[in-house]
């Protein structure tokens, strides 16, 4: 089967999501570049901005019966050293390399996407969903007129790929119609999920963050189902994907592509497992992605 987003053609519609396989340095000590060839589509980079960025202070991790809060809060090196010191190795996969983004106004969105066209970056994903950072992040999710404004003065300098990744909460239908009248050519849904969470009592201490893994995987596939009946743009799925099944519903229900993130922190090869997986379900019922969303 071919796998497309858009114009974007992929071997596999199976995607490394942004933040939950590190900034690209580790990959090779658990994935070969034949089998990251053959079974990942694309790759999403952690979510860059203009200046490095140190994240939020600890507790940042809870794990929770069946999903993982977390509150990095974006911690980068900043757009300038991963282009110098990771994507290189990166380039070298010949995977496409998405550049997930993260600014804390439209201005600064502008700023990086100006730089990555003039390195002749191809595709990028806006984060504009954030739960855990205090500037920018999911407050760009609640206005679906800055959104608007955001994704349409991107659109003008920008000529590689572009997705916009959305927040599942907000007025998310609203901020869909936005990117897809300003050109977006693809749409994730959907980020963490604002979530919190009790990590110690003496002394008190709690973490306010973006929940994933398992426990949203039903709420996300309802969003994605929901979206992709009003809005006439390609769907990349995020959300709670541990398995082939999973990603055999994401596509069951209309996306284009599926993003593996949690998983990845549960074991660094999942992707090659969910593969296999995935194969099999559609040798078996594959003839039912031709006929329509349920
Ligand atoms: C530890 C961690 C870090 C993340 N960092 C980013 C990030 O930098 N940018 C972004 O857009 N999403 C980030 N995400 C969200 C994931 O890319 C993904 O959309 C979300 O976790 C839902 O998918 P999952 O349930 O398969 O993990 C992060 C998630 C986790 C768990």
């Amino acid at each position: 089967m071919t796998w497309k987003i858009g114009s974007l053609q992929l071997k596999t519609p199976l995607i490394l999501a942004s933040g939950t396989w590190g900034l690209g340095d580790t990959i090779l000590d658990y994935l070969s570049p034949e089998e990251i060839i053959n079974s990942i589509g694309a790759l999403i980079t952690k979510g860059l901005s203009l200046e490095p960025m140190a994240g939020n202070p600890p507790p940042r991790l809870l794990e929770t019966p069946c999903g993982l809060i977390n509150s990095i809060g974006l911690e980068n090196p900043g757009i300038e050293v991963f282009l110098k010191r990771y994507y290189p190795r990166l380039r070298d996969l010949e995977v496409p390399v998405i550049f997930n983004l993260h600014g804390t106004s439209v201005d600064e969105f502008l700023k990086l996407v100006r730089y990555l066209e003039e390195e002749n970056i191809r595709g990028v994903e806006l984060n504009i969903s954030c739960p855990n950072v205090t500037e920018g992040g999911i407050a760009f999710s609640q206005s679906p007129e800055v959104v608007f404004q955001l994704v349409k003065g991107v659109r003008e300098i920008f000529s590689g790929f572009l997705i916009v990744k959305l927040s599942p909460v907000g007025p998310v239908l609203e901020v869909a119609l936005a990117c897809k009248e300003a050109a977006a050519d693809a749409l994730t849904i959907a980020n963490t999920y604002p979530a919190m969470g009790i990590v110690s009592y003496e002394p008190l201490k709690v973490i306010k963050g973006g929940l994933s893994g398992p426990a949203i995987k039903p709420l996300t596939l309802r969003l994605v189902s929901d979206i992709i009946s009003k809005v006439t743009l390609p769907i990349i799925a995020s959300g709670g994907v541990l398995s082939g099944k999973d990603v055999f519903e994401y596509l069951l229900v209309g996306a284009s592509a599926v993003q593996v993130g949690t998983a990845n922190l549960i074991n660094p090869r999942s992707v090659i497992e969910i593969h296999e997986e995935l194969k099999e379900l559609l040798l078996r019922h594959g003839r039912l992605l031709d006929k329509g969303h349920p």
